[in-house]
Formats: C-alpha cells, structure tokens, sequence
C-alpha cells in the first residue's frame, strides 16, 4: 500500500502509538488503521502486538512493530529513532502506555514510585521531547497524551498513580503554549473507568471495600451517571479526532471522557 492513497480522516499520517498490544491503545490503533494512517506499534513484546498488527493490515495499513521497555530511558530514546527511521516522518505520537499500582499513601515505597514515575511521566516526557524536535522539522504535528480523571482529581488509596497522571496533564499544557507558533498541537485525553486489563491491579479497592473485584464493578457502575465502564473502543473515536486536522484549532486541552463520572 502506497503512502497516503488510502481514505480517511489519517491519510498519509503515520502514527506512533505505546502500548498498543492491548486496551485502549489497540483501539486507538485500530481505529487509527480504519482512518487511513500508517503506523508504528509498541509494547514490551513483538509477541503481544502479533494480533493488533495483524488487524491494522488487515484495513490497509503500513505496519511497523518495535518492541521496547518504556520504563528504560535508553529504549526510549531508540524507539522514537527506530520509529522515524521506519517511517520518515511521525507525525501523531499516542503517548498511550502506562501502569497502574494501588495502595494506601504510607505505604509505597520510592521503588514502586519510582517504577510508575519512569513508566507513566518520564517515558512520556522523553518521547514527547523527542517528537516535537521532530516535529518541528515538518512543521506539523499532533501529540496526544492518554492521561486519567486521576490527573485532574484525587482518588483515595492510589496517591502514586494519581501524582503521575497530574505530571502528564500538567507537561502537556505546558508543551502545547511552547509548541503552538510550530503548528503542533498537544492534547490530553482523560479516561474514567474503562474495562481493560488495568482493573485486574484493583485488588486495593475491593479489599478496602471489603468486597470482591466482580463487587467493586458493581459499586463503581453505580457512581457513573451513565451507569457503566466504558469499553476501549469508546476513547479511540476522541484519539482520532485530536489526530486530525479537524482538531487543528485546539491545543493545551485536557479532554475527559469517562461516562459522566466527574464533571468539568
Ligand atoms: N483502564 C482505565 O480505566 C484507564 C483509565 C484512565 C486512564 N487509563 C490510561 O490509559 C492508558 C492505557 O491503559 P489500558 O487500560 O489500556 O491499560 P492496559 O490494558 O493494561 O494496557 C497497557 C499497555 O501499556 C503497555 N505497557 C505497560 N508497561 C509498559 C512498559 N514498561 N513499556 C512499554 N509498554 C508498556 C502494555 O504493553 P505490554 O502488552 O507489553 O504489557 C499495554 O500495551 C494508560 O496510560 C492508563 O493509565 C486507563
């Protein structure tokens, strides 16, 4: 398939997506593959975006795959070389990967700080440095990072996870007024509960509520105005969007989507 004769909102874009073996960012990447864009994949395995690979060829799409560790500097900084060696030019970077720990605030250590700080902001803050250097070059380009309703409000019993989505949230807008006069827009998408593996790390939640996982579902349902999870594919269509030119008038925003749970 040649560059760019293919339809869509993404034609003749390529896109960077972490953590795209699974959840929200597999969707994102679908979605991105059925909007035209070519695409370079990335999680800790090759073995684990097999399948995500598969079905973004599947819909036309250019697709390469680079396995890296994000919560490694180093790997970091190969990826985004090996990601513009692959394609010429990244022009939409998904800042999508990232881990979750729960616990009550006394009781993390620095290590487990550390781990989520390396993973969630540091990856995040490096290959957003390294794209719009860049993207600066093309004079053209989208970033778009996947933060949480945990960036914008506190949440007991997850201080950790919540100090890293707040980092992301806070670099973003800070990028987006650096890089405006570049023509690079800089985003950030807040997702509430969504039904991915990620809930599985929960056990902290059910066993403060002294229920089960499957329980704390339920009480969690019951705090959503709209009375449910949202699925994975239901953050992708926001993704598309900001990585469009129909976004091209927005920048610095943090954007939250999470069934009605937290409001403005
Ligand atoms: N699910 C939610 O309710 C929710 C809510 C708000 C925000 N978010 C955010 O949305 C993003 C995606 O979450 P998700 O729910 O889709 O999570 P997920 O299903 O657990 O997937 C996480 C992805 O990140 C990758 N990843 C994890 N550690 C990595 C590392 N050290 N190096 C490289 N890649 C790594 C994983 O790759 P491997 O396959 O290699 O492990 C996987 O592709 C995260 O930033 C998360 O914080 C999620």
């Amino acid at each position: 398939m040649t560059r760019g004769l293919r339809g869509g909102r993404l034609s003749g874009k390529t896109a960077l997506i972490t953590g795209a073996s699974r959840g929200i960012g597999r969707c994102i990447a679908e979605a991105f593959a059925g909007e035209g864009a070519d695409l370079i994949l990335t999680a800790t395995s090759l073995e684990g975006l097999t399948e995500v690979a598969e079905n973004v060829q599947a819909l036309g799409a250019k697709c390469d795959l680079i396995a890296a560790d994000l919560g490694d500097e180093s790997e970091t900084d190969r990826l985004f070389q090996k990601a513009v060696k692959a394609s010429g030019e990244v022009e939409i970077l998904v800042n999508n990967a990232g881990i979750y720990q729960g616990k009550p605030f006394e009781q993390y250590t620095m290590v487990e700080l550390d781990r989520l700080m390396k993973v969630n902001v540091y990856a995040v803050f490096r290959l957003t440095q390294l794209a719009v250097v860049h993207m600066k070059t093309l004079g053209r380009g989208k970033i778009i990072n996947i933060g949480s309703t945990a960036g914008k409000w506190e949440s007991a019993n997850q201080a950790a996870y919540n100090t890293t989505k707040h980092a992301v949230v806070g670099m973003s807008k800070c990028v987006a007024l650096e890089t405006a006069a570049y023509g690079i827009n800089v985003n950030t998408i807040c997702p509430g509960m969504v039904e991915t593996d990620m809930f599985q790390d929960f056990e902290v939640h059910a066993d403060a509520a002294g229920v089960s996982l499957d329980q704390l579902k339920e009480q969690v349902h019951a705090r959503i105005p709209l009375g449910r999870f949202l699925q994975p594919g239901e953050i992708a269509p926001l993704a598309v969007y900001l990585g469009s030119a129909e976004s091209d008038g927005m920048t610095g925003q943090t954007l939250t989507i999470s069934g009605g749970m937290r409001m403005g």
